[in-house]
């Protein structure tokens, strides 16, 4: 795999493409722009970083803004990566803890991505992390468990930490149901429903919602 240690700038395509995971070319190069902007403001969380590939590009976004970027995951795999599931891959499997565990591919992606500096691991499930968290974020990317259970817990846990002109990006969102599951899309109904968030364009299947400003008055949510 092709390394980018001490470069800026968007990752090379090769090195994602050379990551396992879940996130087509442009979808990323959405993220690192995103990251760039909002990494100048404060930190940037996703939950789901699998083996990283998202990471590279928010990663990159956030050290080219001076920022950081805490990627939480319990590296155990979602319901559709485990043993006889859709998408069990055999090459994560760690037969020394008798499950998936992706954390060994993460760290090394970090690294040949130039990232250590920028990127803080956090081993563990969303909702634990969620539980005492109080600083103020910039930008979340939602793209961790795929049921309505585990993606509404993230929604729930992680967009009131967004500042006022912060960033909720929520991965595969998807109106055809045949394509994908529908709790990301439900969650992202959930935001776009609240007025407290405006929608920008989508990217692929990565939504994208800002956080309004302190004032900013969401006309088509307005009582008349
Ligand atoms: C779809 S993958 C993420 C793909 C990744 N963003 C990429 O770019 O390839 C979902 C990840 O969420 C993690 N996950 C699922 N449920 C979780 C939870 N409740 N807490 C933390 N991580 C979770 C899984 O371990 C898995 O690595």
């Amino acid at each position: 795999m092709p390394g980018c240690e001490g470069k800026s700038g968007l990752p090379d395509r090769r090195l994602p493409a050379a990551v396992r995971g879940f996130m087509e070319p442009e979808e990323g190069e959405r993220l690192y722009e995103l990251a760039l902007e909002a990494g100048r403001r404060g930190p940037c969380l996703e939950i789901g970083g699998f083996c990283g590939k998202s990471t590279l590009y928010l990663g990159s976004g956030c050290r080219d803004a001076g920022g950081i970027l805490y990627s939480i995951d319990h590296h155990r795999g979602s319901e559709e990566h485990q043993p006889g599931e859709e998408y069990f891959d055999p090459a994560l499997w760690d037969p020394r803890l008798g499950r998936v565990n992706s954390f060994t591919e993460f760290i090394r992606t970090v690294e040949r991505g130039g990232l250590t500096e920028t990127v803080v691991p956090i081993v563990s499930a969303s909702a634990t992390a969620a539980r005492s968290w109080a600083t103020p974020l910039s930008l979340v990317l939602i793209d961790g468990g795929h049921s309505y259970a585990a993606a509404f817990a993230d929604y729930n846990g992680w967009a009131g930490h967004l500042m006022p002109g912060g960033f909720l990006a929520i991965h595969d969102i998807f109106s055809n149901p045949e394509a994908g599951g529908q709790a990301p899309r439900q969650i992202y109904k959930l935001a776009a429903g609240s007025g407290l968030f405006r929608r920008l364009p989508m990217t692929g299947s990565l939504g994208v919602l800002q956080r309004r400003t302190i004032g900013e008055m969401p006309m088509e949510h307005r009582f008349v």
